[in-house]
């Protein structure tokens, strides 16, 4: 572990995701000899806290218990809090002299993160103004970490990162997708690049088709305003879902680098397929919850119109056409108020070309990845029954990465943390990726938006509408999940 320098300035400091999320990430690095005696957090929003209010806000954030209180409050003491009107110049100037007031007094050295965990409209502001009134440092390093939404389509985000891009190059924008931070997620290029077997059997030679799931029981809480504006084929499709596709279906990089991982990350968005109206209608399903299960639906919650067409669940079937995987289908769905929280990946692969058993049937060979809520690797393969004459049957082989001895996975955010502070953007999403993403998602929300009476219904606690499992038995398959 090494101990890095760093002085945090997070826009959005009293929102809900830097206290969910970005104050334990830190306290975790904290705790574990990343940050130790030359850090300092400034938290800034428009509210009028105190520092001491801050702090404690912070602390309570953590949860901390026994041994670990004492270390809270120390780690806490090195958070400040200054009320910010992000178009307010002057306000910038207070700014910088606090920074460069925490900078001496923890023995920083300049290095900066800013952190902006707060509505995209004021991104282009913010960077602008951390230019001009000299927040940024020559001492040492700036970096931007940016929340999404990066963007509601692809003109919008181009907008949004021409705005940034004018005042941070690109190798100092660390776009978040909290996806890519996940361990499971992660495992999925060990798996398929440090194994000659799956290597070998990678593609659309032996892979039949790609199922990935992330399902959420959870339905849209707090967050009605954005949500309303963005839907599900925005809010998890255009990001964590194309993310995963990548990982699947990128070819092999040269090396394990941010620049050789990224360029073919790239390449595989780019070769999306993009459908034209027809094949959209064909080939995608939006839905909606409604009350069922002591639940109520979308349009009964707060703050949704009563007429609400948003999207709460979506399923596809999407082609990546490069080399390894076209033909190869790829279903996805996502939901809200779904039966369970759960993500997972499954790839089938392809029948034997001959079954030599008949008429016993060979069960199908699946290697599921599951990122939660419990992490695993499993794969369903064919043995023997044990006992006299030649009976098959179909057995589980099972990987729990935490089953041996390992430590528990540290959280998305943490990692990510991790990764910034030390310069590495392999697990940040590149401009490019963000881009052909959106172009992808574009096509399928403008048709959609064309069209009004296609949003299907579903009820609170099922795993969709039958909509999507209609999409794979036409291509006469199942979502192996059933939720
Ligand atoms: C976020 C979405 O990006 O991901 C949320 O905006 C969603 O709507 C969340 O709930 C899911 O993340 P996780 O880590 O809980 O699977």
């Amino acid at each position: 572990v090494t101990e890095q320098r760093a002085l945090f300035i997070i826009f959005g400091g009293t929102g809900d995701l830097a206290k969910r999320k970005l104050y334990p990430a830190l306290f975790n690095l904290y705790r574990k000899g990343f940050l130790k005696e030359n850090f300092a957090v400034i938290g800034t929003a428009r509210r009028p806290w105190t520092d001491e209010h801050f702090q404690e806000v912070v602390r309570d954030a953590i949860h901390a218990e026994g041994a670990l209180l004492k270390d809270t409050s120390r780690f806490a003491s090195h958070f400040y809090y200054q009320s910010h009107n992000v178009n307010d110049t002057e306000h910038y100037t207070t700014l910088r002299n606090l920074a460069e007031k925490l900078d001496q007094k923890y023995e920083i050295g300049g290095n900066r993160m800013f952190y902006l965990a707060m509505s995209p409209r004021f991104f282009g502001t913010i960077a602008k103004h951390l230019k001009s009134q000299k927040i940024v440092t020559a001492a040492g390093y700036n970096r931007v970490i940016i929340e999404k939404p990066f963007g509601r389509d692809f003109a919008s985000a181009e907008e949004l990162n021409e705005a940034i891009g004018r005042y941070f190059p690109e190798k100092d924008v660390f776009r978040i997708d909290h996806y890519l931070g996940k361990e499971m997620v992660q495992n999925i290029l060990a798996v398929r690049f440090g194994n000659n077997l799956f290597r070998a059997l990678w593609n659309n030679r032996y892979i039949d088709n790609i199922q990935i799931t992330l399902s959420e029981s959870l339905g849209v809480e707090e967050r009605a305003g954005y949500y309303e504006t963005a839907g599900a084929l925005r809010d998890m499709v255009q990001n964590h879902i194309l993310q995963i596709v990548s990982l699947l279906t990128m070819n092999m990089p040269a090396s394990y680098s941010e620049t050789d991982i990224r360029r073919e990350k790239i390449y595989a968005l780019k070769s999306l397929r993009k459908y034209t109206p027809e094949e959209v209608e064909k080939n995608f399903v939006r839905a909606q919850y409604k009350a069922a299960n002591g639940q109520r639906g979308y349009r009964e919650e707060e703050k949704i119109a009563d007429d609400s067409s948003t999207e709460t669940f979506v399923a596809g079937k999407l082609f990546v056409d490069n080399e390894n995987f076209s033909g190869v289908p790829i279903y996805i769905r996502t939901g809200k108020r779904l039966s369970q929280k759960t993500s997972r990946i499954d790839i089938a692969f392809k029948a034997m070309p001959t079954n030599i058993f008949a008429p016993q049937r060979l069960g199908q060979n699946v290697l599921t990845i599951n990122i939660e809520p419990e992490g695993k690797i499993f794969m369903q393969i064919n043995v023997k029954k044990i006992g006299q004459g030649f009976t098959l049957k179909n057995s589980h082989l099972d990987f729990f990465p935490t089953s041996n001895g390992e430590s528990t996975f540290p959280e998305a955010y943490e990692k990510l943390f991790a990764d910034a502070l030390a310069g590495d953007a392999t697990n940040f999403t590149h401009w490019e990726e963000v881009a052909h993403s959106w172009k992808f998602v574009d096509t399928i929300r403008d048709t959609w938006d064309k069209q009004n009476d296609v949003l299907e219904e579903y009820p609170c606690g099922s795993m969709g509408p039958q909509a999507s499992d209609k999409l794979l038995e036409r291509d006469g398959c199942k979502w192996f999940y059933q939720g």
